[in-house]
């Protein structure tokens, strides 16, 4: 995750820009760097390591301008060194970005056919010689601008600068956020609230697909078709250290909406772009080539992430896993391997009932490994070593960035122990990887169901059951629905594998029931096809989630078909899980219930 922030000011900008940077180092540190417009030519200053050593490098190499941009750095692209560092820039064009643009490696290619000199690693570098390039062919910055990011693929949030132009600052977002913040007779870009706090309460938040053209005027916003929108001006939090909604009604949605964004910057602690493979710590306390088996313990939505992992594990690795839900694991009693990996996952990392399991698998002289989304949490200090999501603070006890946070955690950790035991060549795992770089742009696509997912909740309000089917890694996804579904609707739901309608749950069939589908279209779709073919003979009401094929394939006269993009299956459960948790939101606030804070529960279940 990295942060952004521009300013377009009256007075010199450079520490007002390492102020707000302070506020965004929870989005990465490892590097930083601000650009200004001073008489119009663009500066810059950048420094590794801490916004310290930024800040005592501006101490010297004082900067005037009273436009510039700034950006704390979490590498993706590049080694987190000096050169690597944000702002990237030339002559006319400087840039800060959060995200990652894919398809850089053909876009760099072009530039160096077309003999521009490409001097980092970075991903971003190619977005400023673009830019450029379009500029020196006559394009104004506004059309250099609008030409190059149709040419992007991936997620991104994008500020320029441009030399000779410091009344103008550009900004653009597809799957990271960015904000707009409005002064007086000063105009703001950043990634969120919090970063502009020390300026303004006044805040826009641009959709996916806007870019905005800034001026201290004013600014004019522009959707990916190229047409004006306005997007509503709100006043974020007083206290801007509180989590904000944005534009959105509930933490709930915002949080389901930033999963392109976090999923891609928790695949980016784990995978070297580069060189597309995964990479891990140097130093685990465990050798994945000498481990016979894993334990696995977690609750609730945790537990469904663990569960999907073990077909991975089992199938990358050949590496067994026993899996259990903590309350039960604590107490079986479980023979465990000697120097076995024992792997625990919790958003909190404060869970009871994960955290007694934990201790329960330290005396039995196992590693200890947890992945959790709280790094300073009560399980991650009692583990030997801890493999953080980057989801962000998630305030909607219903829990959706960090299952699918988890889910690509789990998905490296798993493609990592393959090849680490031979069963992966380089080659297995360059596709691996290359299919979890995909994600954020199909997590981004399967958002785009939302309009059709919300017509169809109404249809589940007057269900008093609803039956959730899925086979192979869409089965934990079906139990994970269910949970979202009852825990925030309060309608009673229930997740099964698909083949195991026929043993009990098919007498529950009938036209009163709704039964959700996770089925895209893979080697045992035929399976499930005929299970769904069970269920409408009873006049059973099906929603299926699939794929074009599936939805082909299918031939089922379907309540609705939700179609995603045809994608790997190794991502399937990362990306239907939007989807489900979509359906489930949009029927509780159909309900009129508390979405983000259901009764009888708690977001961390710190009690047995
Ligand atoms: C998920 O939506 C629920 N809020 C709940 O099942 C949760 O996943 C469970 O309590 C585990 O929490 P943890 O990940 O913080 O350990």
């Amino acid at each position: 995750m990295c942060g952004i922030i521009g300013i377009l000011g009256n007075d010199s900008v450079a520490m007002q820009l390492v102020d707000a940077l302070k506020r965004l180092e929870y989005r990465g540190y490892d590097s930083a760097g601000v650009a200004t417009l001073e008489g119009g030519v663009l500066t810059r200053c950048r420094a590794e390591g801490k916004l310290t050593n930024l800040e005592q490098r501006l101490g010297s190499e004082h900067l005037a301008g009273v436009s510039g941009i700034g950006h704390t750095r979490w590498a993706t692209h590049g080694a987190p060194t000096e050169i690597n560092a944000h702002p990237h820039m030339n002559a006319r064009v400087a840039v800060v970005h959060n995200g990652i643009i894919e398809n850089f490696r053909a876009l760099r290619a072009e530039l160096t056919e077309a003999g521009i000199a490409i001097e980092t690693d970075t991903d971003t570098e190619v977005v400023a010689h673009l830019v450029a390039h379009e500029m020196a062919g006559g394009a104004s910055p506004e059309e250099a601008v609008g030409k190059v990011l149709p040419r992007l693929e991936g997620a991104f949030a994008l500020a320029f600068l441009f030399d000779g132009h410091d009344d103008l600052m550009i900004g653009a977002r597809r799957g990271s956020p960015l904000a707009i913040g409005y002064g007086d007779g000063t105009m703001y870009v950043g990634s969120d609230a919090i970063a502009l706090a020390p300026f303004t309460d006044r805040i826009a938040y641009l959709e996916d697909g806007d870019w905005a053209v800034v001026r201290r005027s004013g600014v004019h916003i522009y959707e990916e078709s190229g047409a004006e929108v306005q997007r509503p001006v709100r006043q974020s939090q007083t206290s801007a250290l509180l989590v904000d909604k944005g534009n959105f009604r509930h933490f709930m949605a915002k949080e389901i909406h930033e999963q392109p964004e976090v999923v891609s910057h928790t695949l980016a602690r784990y995978l070297d772009l580069n060189a597309m493979k995964t990479r891990l710590p140097d130093d685990l306390p465990f050798d994945f080539r000498t481990l016979n088996r894993i334990a696995i313990s977690a609750c609730g939505t945790a537990f469904y992430a663990g569960l999907v992992a073990k077909y991975w594990f089992e199938r990358f690795a050949r590496l067994p896993v026993d899996i259990d839900i903590a309350s039960e694991f604590r107490y079986r009693e479980m023979p465990l391997e000697p120097n076995g990996l024992s792997l625990f996952v919790s958003q909190s990392g404060e869970t009871a009932d994960t955290l007694a399991s934990l201790r329960y698998c330290k005396q039995e002289g196992q590693h200890i490994a947890a992945i959790v989304n709280v790094e300073e949490s009560t399980i991650a200090r009692e583990s030997d070593v801890i493999f953080p999501t980057l989801a962000g603070p998630e305030i909607g006890v219903a829990s959706t960035k960090a299952f699918t946070c988890q889910l690509a955690v789990l998905t490296a950790l798993a493609i990592a122990a393959g090849r680490a035991r031979g069963h992966l060549s380089e080659e297995d795992e360059r596709k691996l990887v290359e299919a979890l770089v995909e994600i954020p742009r199909f997590a981004a696509q399967a958002l785009r169901l939302e309009p059709q997912i919300e017509r169809l909740a109404k249809t589940f309000s007057h269900a008093s059951d609803v039956l959730y089917l899925g086979r192979g890694t869409s089965y934990p996804l079906a139990m994970e629905g269910a949970l979202k579904l009852k825990e925030i609707s309060y309608i009673h739901a229930e997740g099964y594998a698909a083949g195991e309608l026929k043993h009990g749950p098919i007498a529950l069939i009938d036209e009163t029931l709704p039964v959700v589908v996770i089925a895209p279209y893979d080697r045992i779709f035929d399976k499930t096809v005929s299970n769904m073919q069970e269920v409408a003979a009873r006049g059973g009401r099906i929603v299926l989630m699939t794929d074009p094929k599936g939805a082909e394939a299918a031939s089922i006269d379907a309540l609705e078909t939700l179609v995603l993009p045809d994608m790997p299956a190794t991502i399937t459960p990362i990306v239907y899980a939007l989807p489900v948790q979509l359906l489930a939101y949009h029927v509780a606030v159909f309900m009129g219930t508390d979405v983000d804070q259901p009764r009888n529960l708690a977001k961390s279940v710190t009690v047995e």
